[in-house]
């Protein structure tokens, strides 16, 4: 299946490659396989934008880290994760589509970000109502997806990927448990003495959880494609095996955290257990992220068709990096999340692999035919060392600011100021080479380097 998907000139719901070698590349393609992510698509990239003016801001506009931080996790990253699962879903299960009008899935998507609007709006303008009704708009649709998850594996026409969707549903579950947590912090119903190990535990299972558990298990079916590679023999099975540890861990990380927090509040002697509970399932999900991350890693090293390589194989280095850092920082007591933290994480692992997705689909969202295509994929040709690269250096040069201890203030400063404006630069790059005016194209000429691959001699 995977190798059917990105065998074809750019991914699923190609017009047969005979008339690639042919010539003929003017021809209309069939619809693309990620049609129905485009409205999610769309919400998304609004909201990246609006994460993108706050941080070149600064602290000028109101709202301070948590509202950046949650345009882009609410905004961003749930919008994606909630798109990108159903659809994903409905292919490994082989029903095909989503088997809902389209414009169902229009409505969910705007309803879904209204309530994120409503969400960030009424907690940083400190509104009560909008913030509740905002959060349980989220966790409604966030709900309703998990019902259509359940259908679509109850009737799935193969099993193989019946792992995936079951991951996805888990992913789910701990997302409403977490964004419950979150909107009874921020409507103050969480009591004073448990207010920071709730907020831990709505972060950690937030990000490791939510977003972490989706992406670890798109990583390994999806990661391939974006790599234009087939599947390690036996890393699917290992990686599966894998993702259901890291499950476990954080299960017993978050409660640990619990327990911490309930121990230090009642002075019961009861944190040092606690923290070893918390480090053990913290130490589970960490080697269940390097086992995913292993043979994405040496696919990338050792094959070159995609440019997007780069990008994918800093995303997996990030990834073990950031859950290593948040497991010294808990295992030492200091506040679990840092601005290091935030950014090895949502920088380096969730932002990076969405601007890399974002580049993968944009041929196939935009391009109408195989010559316009070309064009946009020959545009995520240029330069792509040079975007990874700003990107992740931006990453470093934050993470170096926040985390080395006894960095003087001022030198401290201008790091985090260049590896901020780096980050930027970067991720305003990326969304130039997606979202740039195509322009006049020429049918006759061959673009891009994966074109020239699968276009053969003429005749
Ligand atoms: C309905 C959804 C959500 C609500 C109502 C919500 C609410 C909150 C609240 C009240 C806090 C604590 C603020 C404080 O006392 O410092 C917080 C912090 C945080 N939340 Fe959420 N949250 C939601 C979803 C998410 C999601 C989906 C993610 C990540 C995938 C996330 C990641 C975080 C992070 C990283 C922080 C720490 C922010 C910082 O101080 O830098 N949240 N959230």
């Amino acid at each position: 299946m995977e190798a059917r998907r990105h065998g074809g000139a750019e991914g699923g719901g190609e017009a047969d490659a005979d008339h690639v070698l042919a010539g003929h590349r003017a021809t209309p393609l069939r619809g693309s396989p990620f049609a129905r992510n485009a409205p999610a698509i769309g919400v998304a990239i609004v909201y990246g934008v609006a994460s993108i003016v706050w941080l070149a801001a600064g602290q000028v506009l109101p709202g301070g880290r948590w509202l950046v931080t949650h345009l882009f996790t609410l905004g961003v990253l749930t919008t994606l994760l909630w798109s990108f699962s159903r659809n994903f879903a409905a292919r490994f299960t082989g029903v095909g589509d989503l088997r809902e009008p389209v414009a169902a899935t229009w409505g969910l998507t705007l309803l879904l970000g209204a309530s994120i609007t409503a969400t960030v709006t009424g907690r940083a303008v400190g509104a009560h109502w909008p913030l509740v009704i905002g959060s349980s708009g989220i966790m409604l649709v966030i709900a309703a997806n998990l019902v259509t998850l359940r259908r679509l594996r109850a009737r799935a026409r193969n099993d193989r990927f019946l792992w995936v969707v079951h991951r996805y549903e888990d992913a789910h579950v701990v997302f409403l448990v977490a964004a419950g947590l979150g909107g009874a912090l921020g409507s103050g119903l969480v009591p004073g003495e448990v207010y920071l190990g709730a907020r831990e535990a709505h972060i950690h299972l937030n990000v490791l959880g939510w977003a972490g558990l989706t992406v670890l298990t798109t990583l390994v079916v999806f990661g391939p494609a974006l790599l234009r590679v087939r599947i390690e023999a036996g890393a699917e099975k290992r990686a599966s095996d894998a993702v259901t540890r890291a499950m476990i861990g954080l299960g017993v990380g978050a409660l640990g955290l619990v327990l911490r927090s309930l121990g230090r509040s009642i002075g019961d002697g009861a944190e040092g257990p606690a923290t070893v509970l918390l480090v053990a399932g913290m130490a589970v999900y960490l080697q269940a992220v390097i086992v995913v991350a292993i043979p994405l890693l040496r696919a990338a090293r050792d094959h070159d068709r995609s440019p997007l390589r780069f990008s994918l194989a800093a995303v997996v280095i990030w990834l073990p990096v950031g859950v290593a850092i948040d497991t010294v920082l808990l295992m030492t007591g200091q506040p679990g999340w840092s601005v290091g933290l935030a950014v090895a994480l949502l920088i380096g692992v969730f932002a990076q692999l969405i601007l890399a997705v974002l580049l993968y689909v944009t041929p196939m969202l935009r391009g109408r035919d195989f010559a316009s295509r070309d064009v946009l994929i020959a545009r995520t040709e240029q330069l792509p060392r040079t975007r990874t690269a700003t990107l992740n250096l931006g990453v470093v040069l934050v993470l170096v600011a926040d985390l080395t201890p006894g960095l003087a203030e001022i030198p401290a400063q201008a790091l985090m100021r260049v590896g901020w404006a780096l980050v930027i630069v970067a991720a305003v790059a990326h969304l130039a080479v997606a979202l740039w005016p195509l322009g006049r194209i020429d049918p006759g000429r061959v673009r891009s380097a994966a074109a020239a691959r699968y276009r053969g001699p003429p005749g």
